[in-house]
């Protein structure tokens, strides 16, 4: 039977502990996670892409069936290049529910053959989101319960060396 791979795709930037919890929770139920970090958007990141795939793969030693890429263009390409069928994403709340339901109907119209599967987010993890986290660190306030080490230092270094969001 083939691999059951999911793709978990975001922005990350940076990576959270609220995302950490969903690829975690996933490496548990798939063969394989790739959580594929998006190269490009509208909005303008913090940090590159190169950045924020290293800082999700400092923070996640120590699970073997997970893997970090980059991607660029439609996600279902993505999938189609990974050989992978599940994309995976984590739902906060109730607007997380609506702009999901969209995305995943719109992969759907794009390949009937990929299945996008929820997971919710831990009740003391569903307020985090990365823009509130960048915000508590670049007024100096703690953004420890937010963040992973690794992520909270490269912010911390960011701000730090006044780099401009
Ligand atoms: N824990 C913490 N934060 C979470 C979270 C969780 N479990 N789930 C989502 N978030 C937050 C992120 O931190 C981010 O916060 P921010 O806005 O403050 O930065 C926000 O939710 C949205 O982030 P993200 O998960 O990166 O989603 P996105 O809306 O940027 O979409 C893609 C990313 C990659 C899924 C989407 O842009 C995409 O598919 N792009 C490819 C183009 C394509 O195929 N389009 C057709 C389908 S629409």
């Amino acid at each position: 039977m083939a691999a059951k791979i999911a793709v978990y795709p975001g922005s990350f930037d940076p990576v959270t502990k609220g995302h950490l919890d969903i690829i975690k929770r996933a490496a548990n139920l798939f063969d394989e996670v790739v959580v594929a970090v998006l190269k490009s958007e509208t909005k303008t990141s913090l940090f590159s892409f190169e950045e924020r795939k290293e800082m999700i793969e400092k923070s996640i030693t120590g699970v073997n069936n997970v893997r970090v890429e980059s991607f660029d263009g439609l996600l279902v390409a993505f999938m189609a290049k990974e050989n992978a069928k599940v994309i995976l994403r984590g739902i906060r709340g109730t607007e997380d529910f609506q702009s999901e339901w969209e995305r995943a109907q719109i992969n759907k119209m794009l390949d009937p053959t990929v299945e996008t599967v929820f997971l919710l987010s831990a009740p003391e993890l569903s307020y985090i989101s990365s823009s509130a986290a960048k915000q508590v660190v670049s007024f100096g306030g703690d953004a420890a319960p937010m963040l992973p080490a690794p992520a909270l230092e490269a912010l911390k270094d960011a701000y730090l060396n006044k780099r401009k969001q």
